[in-house]
């Protein structure tokens, strides 16, 4: 494995850079198109598409007045048509990608931030070295090439950056963006496309007095998560989004580095949900609201045909409990003595009683803005079937009768895996997993409290695993979560290809993923970005 002296002495050169506007700069000095390449492209890879992408400070206009400083991913097209990158200029947003089914991409990432960093493909089937895994970061005027195929099917992805230990930190100053793919099958169906397809990315942000980004990371903010005072879309604050009197496909991205939605539309019209992490469902899906954790992603369908010109419809995160208890759960007969200190902090935590945000978690908020100000004469039809989905069978796993379990905790101001907390080069025995298998594996978020002991905070933990797509085949929820539970019980579609699964409290949930085509080391972890800095995710080694 390639973990060398080499990156930690990177790990420890950049260990004390902080974000965006609490950086002092280094004096390197970095001329354009100067950059070193780690890696080469290699000469039997023809792409179809060829992008340069460069990773950059920038000031953009967030709010009146003063600019915010943020870090900026900035492409160029070297081969393909100019329709496959918008840099969405004017705001953090990384530029959005689309390809194509079967393309083959090159993407040449430079680093001219003041610290290392890498960029993940998140949903996407790629070999392990095109991956994005911390090990691959690079400094400043370094460059790292990526070359791969497009295997996966039509869908909403997205990319960010996945540095060691401030994945949370880059991600908020704004290395992340959207990835859309389509295929044949997808087209086929003629869904609303072009400016009626619409990627929204809902963020949360707090901005200190000067306009910049504030982020803290002191311990309850990382125990919690990171929760802005703001929500924005596509990096803007209080969203509206125009529209006209048709059907529209709208792609919901939880971009946030720990804030989970349920989302709803405020004048009771149910969700028609469409597609899911890894693309579209079998059929359309109706849900009066629906959650939406980081890195989870949501495509809707919207019809505003019998709207009225100038009326409007929020968009909204309507109330849910987090957590069961209030916010604290004893499990496994555990010993209050001794844990005081764990239990004051996850009390107070889960009572809400020092929430780090003026919008706090499950509260009920708004998020954006429809306003229909233009007739259209739209002739579109839901089709009553989307795209064939083959369902993965318990039988075909490798391990049938004996899965996987991810043991999800926190504690003693720890967010561990199966007790473990993250470290390069270090696979377990039961982390090396046959390439080309299929594998039943469970996320038991304190659902089976034998065998964990002390004073555990309960939490939600949206649990993601790289590599190919998986299903759900079930959700068991313990009986303490009861109430709390029935908050957020039929936001959930079981449904779809998925690559991100929010796990409640007291909750297990059983999924089946495929680990085909590629060896090497593909990561698990928790998609709350606090919680994954902290150690809560490992890799699987395939082999
Ligand atoms: Cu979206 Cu390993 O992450
Ligand atoms: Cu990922
Ligand atoms: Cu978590």
């Amino acid at each position: 494995m390639k973990t060398t002296n080499l990156q930690r002495r990177k790990l420890l050169k950049y260990a004390a850079i902080g974000i965006a506007g609490a950086v002092t700069y280094p004096s390197w000095t970095q001329a354009a198109g100067e950059f070193s390449r780690v890696n080469k492209p290699s000469a039997d890879f023809l792409p179809d598409v060829e992008i340069d992408l460069t990773m950059n400070t920038a000031e953009v206009a967030i709010l009146k007045g003063e600019k915010t400083r943020v870090w900026k991913i900035t492409g160029k097209v070297i081969k393909g048509a100019s329709g496959v990158l918008d840099n969405n200029d004017g705001t953090y947003l990384a530029p959005t990608l689309r390809f194509k089914k079967g393309q083959k991409v090159r993407l040449i990432l430079n680093n001219n931030l003041p610290a290392q960093s890498i960029l993940h493909w998140h949903g996407l089937h790629v070999p392990a070295n095109m991956d994005g895994n911390p090990m691959y970061a690079i400094d400043r005027g370094e460059t790292y090439i990526y070359e791969f195929e497009i295997l996966n099917r039509a869908g909403t992805y997205f990319y960010h950056a996945h540095t060691h230990s401030v994945t949370a930190r880059q991600v908020y100053s704004g290395l992340a963006g959207l990835l859309i793919v389509s295929d044949d099958q997808e087209q086929a169906l003629s869904l609303p496309s072009g400016d009626f397809d619409v990627p929204l990315v809902i963020q949360d942000r707090s901005f200190d007095g000067q306009n910049q980004l504030a982020y803290s990371a002191h311990m309850m903010q990382r125990m919690q998560g990171f929760l802005g005072d703001q929500i924005l879309v596509n990096g803007r604050p209080d969203f509206v989004l125009p529209v006209a009197t048709r059907a529209y496909r709208l792609r919901l991205v939880n971009g946030s580095n720990s804030r989970i939605y349920k989302l709803a539309w405020d004048d009771g019209t149910p969700l028609t949900v469409i597609g899911v992490d890894g693309g579209l469902l079998e059929s359309p899906e109706q849900h009066a609201y629906m959650m939406l954790a980081p890195g989870e992603r949501l495509e809707l369908w919207m019809d505003f045909s019998q709207r009225e010109i100038g009326s409007e419809l929020n968009l909204r995160s309507l109330q849910f409990d987090a957590a069961s208890h209030g916010g604290m759960g004893m499990m496994g007969g555990g010993m209050m003595g001794g844990h005081g200190r764990g239990m004051m902090e996850g009390g107070m935590m889960g009572g809400g009683m020092m929430s780090v945000s003026t919008l706090p978690s499950g509260s009920d908020y708004p998020l954006l803005k429809i306003r229909v100000t233009k007739k259209e004469q739209g002739n579109h039809t839901l089709p009553k079937t989307l795209t064939p989905i083959t369902p993965l069978r318990i039988k075909d796993a490798a391990n049938t009768n004996n899965p996987k379990t991810i043991a999800l905790s926190m504690q003693h101001m720890s967010a561990l895996l199966n007790g473990r907390s993250y470290k390069m080069d270090d696979i377990q025995p039961d982390e090396i997993i046959p390439v080309n298998s299929l594998q039943l594996i469970e996320f038991d978020n304190g659902f089976d409290g034998s065998g964990m002991h002390g004073m555990m905070m309960d939490m939600p933990h949206p649990m993601h695993l790289h590599g190919e797509q998986f299903q759900i085949v079930k959700r068991e929820v313990s009986s303490r979560s009861g109430d709390s539970y029935a908050t957020v019980s039929s936001g959930f579609i079981q449904n779809g290809w998925k690559d991100t699964v929010l796990v409640m409290p007291g909750e297990k949930v059983t999924i089946l993923k495929p680990f085909n085509d590629f060896k090497g080391l593909f990561m698990y972890h928790c998609h709350n970005l606090e919680h994954e800095d902290m150690g809560m995710m490992r890799d699987f080694l395939i082999k």
